[in-house]
């Protein structure tokens, strides 16, 4: 008797998490046809990027902790950090938008409303695809050559697609939340970035609000459907995408650190040239991994889906990339 009780109760909290999770995905799909945007109408209007002006903020590029750059080396710094923040989001989101329409896919016969929020989800990343290769058009045409993209976006969207569903909703939900704190608390203060390079990133925002509270909502639904020794493996798996993601940022700091001193109108002696190595790196590590990792609502989604225990041995594992 007490277990048809409790089979019962379980149904009905069932019955009470789609519903909240129906009207949450309503209310994306709301805010996703309100805030819609074009690349050329909206975004671009005809503008081009400042080259006088920043592009991504000191708090995101970190240049202040490199004291012996001039002033125009480090708005060159930003354009150099500014023009990768851009490829690596595009980067990131060739998997991600996959990953939803492979969600997408699995709800074509059931929720429609779940599904016309993935499918509109998906849509928008292949709409910011789109803009962060136009950005890398523009911006190419007036840098001069040599800058190098160390990854292939299909080929990244293929490994990280290989992991479970929960290790690839987790690093998905990181991403499009540290998105949201990068506008928020950098690029949208900083009154001396391009305003072209500002309103990329607003536009891009205003979109991405509603995907993290989609990605929330699927590596929940997720968790409650895996096994305890599934879990076990996905924190294995989340910690290898974070490595695997640290190995692509090693990369594209050593390129566009060396890319940069090739640029500046002068020799830096060696300990300058590592200080600007170490420097890159340390920022797209804060950029790309650490921001999102400390980021208050990641946390607390993570810890409430994982043990002590697991969460210390992904902070002992991830603990040269954070402490760096
Ligand atoms: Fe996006
Ligand atoms: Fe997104």
């Amino acid at each position: 008797m007490s277990a048809a009780v409790d089979v019962v109760a379980r149904m009905d909290q069932q019955l009470v998490e789609e519903n909240y999770e129906r009207m949450r995905y309503a209310r994306c799909i709301k805010a996703s046809k309100r805030v819609r945007w074009d690349i050329e109408a909206d975004v671009f209007r005809g503008r081009t990027f400042d080259f006088n002006r920043k592009f991504l903020p000191d708090g995101l590029t970190k240049v202040h902790e490199l004291a012996f750059l001039a002033g125009n080396e480090k708005r060159l710094m930003s354009q150099v950090q500014g023009r990768t923040y851009a490829c690596l989001f595009g980067l990131v989101e060739r998997y991600i938008s996959a990953k939803v329409l492979e969600l997408a896919s699995e709800q074509r016969l059931g929720d429609q409303v779940v599904l016309e929020g993935l499918v509109r989800f998906s849509d928008e990343e292949l709409k910011h695809q789109e803009l962060f290769r136009r950005i890398e058009m523009a911006i190419g045409m007036k840098m001069p050559g040599g800058y190098v993209q160390v990854a292939d976006a299909t080929e990244v969207a293929r490994s990280v697609l290989n992991k479970s569903s929960w290790a690839v909703l987790a690093l998905t939900c990181h991403v499009e939340l540290f998105t949201q704190v990068h506008y928020r608390e950098s690029i949208e203060r900083d009154e001396e970035l391009s305003d072209l390079y500002r309103d990329v990133f607003r536009y891009h925002w205003l979109e991405e609000c509603q995907h993290a509270v989609m990605d929330e909502i699927e590596w929940t639904r997720e968790d409650r459907r895996i096994t305890a020794a599934q879990r076990e493996h996905g924190v294995t798996e989340l910690i290898d995408l974070f490595k695997a993601m640290d190995r692509t940022l090693q990369a594209q700091a050593a390129a566009d650190a060396g890319y940069f001193m090739r640029l500046c109108e002068r020799t830096f002696d060696e300990p300058q040239q590592r200080a600007i190595r170490e420097g890159v790196l340390r920022a797209y590590r804060w950029q790309y991994i650490v921001s999102g990792l400390q980021h208050p609502h990641f946390e607390k989604l993570l810890s409430g889906m994982i043990s002590d225990a697991q969460m210390r041995r992904l902070h002992l594992a991830l603990s040269p990339i954070v402490s760096r």
